[in-house]
């Protein structure tokens, strides 16, 4: 046997001597007759596995909210992060009064009144634990002669309050406030927009500040972040170029992006001013508006033509003939005469070759 395998196998020898020295403060068996509260939720033992409640093997020395993979209440979670670790202490304080001990915790269960019967509860689940802290810290103060208090069940869900509100009465109405922190699209037709302005030559200070270091001095496009500008004419092209002034319908679009995502990593530290400014500058950039001095606002922006914007329309398919002829879709040799191939697919070897 190595030097450290010795060490190692004393200091278990040391382990097992301490365990076994504060499992004689709690009584064991008693202890397992304790857990019977806790055996809907909680499992032990040899390949026990997260229930309702986390497995509590290994407990002593386990941070609060810490088995991966069991879904803690966020109050768990957060107790954990305090530096709560599961000892003798905390154990105590928390299964005599959950709710107070974690505040928020989704653990219903009222408590323990009886410090023996924690005693006990806790020698059992040391069993069940290697490492950590087992020793009793209160057993001194035990009251021996109080009884256990009933384990407070869940209300059955038919005799509970319901919402009156919404479909599924889930939940509680969000308030004005709350929906107007969310709801800040603009539509295609203006609609949504707030009031405020800017010019092209404001928003290229916006824009060499916040945009060009990703989409490139002029809408280049840096390395491989997107291309803001330029592409016009080319969407009949074999790779077309789709940027917001080649390809993109609606002003409203870029109003909107911008304001809801952009600066990537960073959205939402522009003002509504600002939006306006570097939208008219992305205008610019993409020779849709010619003058520097241009200033695009809540009141003009409806005057904006995109370039492509005629090549969108709503799907009118339902009116075509072959669509509105028969109720029937047809499903079986609908094609009549012999089949044509008028199409091949083409090899576009865009993936770089491993080899070279
Ligand atoms: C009705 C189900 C239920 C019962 C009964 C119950 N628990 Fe829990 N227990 C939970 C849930 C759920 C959690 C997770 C709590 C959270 O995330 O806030 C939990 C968490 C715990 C934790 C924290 C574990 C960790 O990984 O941080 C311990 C310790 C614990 N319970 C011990 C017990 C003991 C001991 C009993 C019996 C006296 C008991 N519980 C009874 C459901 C239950
Ligand atoms: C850190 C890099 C970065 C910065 C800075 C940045 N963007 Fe972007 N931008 C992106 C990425 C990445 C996308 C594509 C996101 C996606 O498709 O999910 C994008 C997409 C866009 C698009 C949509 C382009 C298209 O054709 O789909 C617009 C418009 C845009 N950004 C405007 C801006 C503006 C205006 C600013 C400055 C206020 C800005 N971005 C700053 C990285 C950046």
């Amino acid at each position: 046997m190595s030097k450290f395998l010795k060490t190692i196998a004393l200091a278990l020898v040391a382990a097992t001597l301490s365990g076994s020295a504060a499992l004689a403060n709690g009584d064991v068996d008693q202890g397992e007759k304790v857990f019977k509260k806790c055996k809907a939720c909680h499992a032990v033992g040899e390949g026990a596995k997260n229930k309702i409640g986390p497995q509590l093997n290994d407990l002593f020395g386990r941070v609060a909210g810490s088995i991966d993979g069991f879904k803690y209440s966020k109050a768990m979670i957060a107790k954990g992060e305090e530096g709560t670790q599961w000892d003798q202490e905390s154990l105590a304080a928390f299964l005599s009064k959950p709710k107070s001990f974690v505040k928020g915790t989704k653990m219903s269960f009222a408590g323990i009144k009886k410090q023996k019967d924690i005693d006990n509860l806790l020698a059992y689940l040391g069993t069940f634990s290697a490492t950590g802290d087992t020793e009793p810290t209160t057993s001194e103060t035990s009251d021996q002669t109080a009884t256990t208090e009933p384990v407070e069940k869940a209300a059955p869900l038919k005799n509970a309050e319901l919402p009156t509100h919404g479909t599924y009465h889930l939940g509680r109405m969000a308030s004005e406030a709350e929906i107007a922190a969310w709801n800040h699209d603009v539509r295609p037709d203006g609609e949504g927009l707030p009031d405020g302005r800017g010019t092209v030559l404001q928003g290229e200070e916006v824009y060499v500040e916040y945009c060009a270091s990703c989409h490139g001095d002029f809408g280049e496009g840096a390395g491989r972040w997107p291309v803001l500008a330029g592409g016009q004419g080319s969407l009949q092209n074999e790779r077309p170029v789709k940027t917001i002034g080649s390809y993109w319908p609606y002003l409203s679009t870029v109003y909107d992006y911008v304001q809801r995502a952009m600066p990537f990593g960073q959205a939402t530290v522009l003002s509504d001013d600002e939006v306006y400014a570097v939208t008219a500058y992305l205008l610019y950039l993409n020779d849709i508006v010619t003058d520097e001095e241009f200033e695009l606002s809540n009141e003009n922006f409806n005057s904006i033509e995109m370039p492509n914007a005629a090549n969108f329309y709503a799907d009118d398919r339902a009116n075509e003939p072959q669509y509105n002829a028969s109720a029937e879709p047809c499903m079986v040799d609908c094609k009549a005469g012999p089949v044509e191939i008028t199409k091949r697919a083409q090899v576009l070897d865009v993936t770089p070759d491993q080899s070279n």
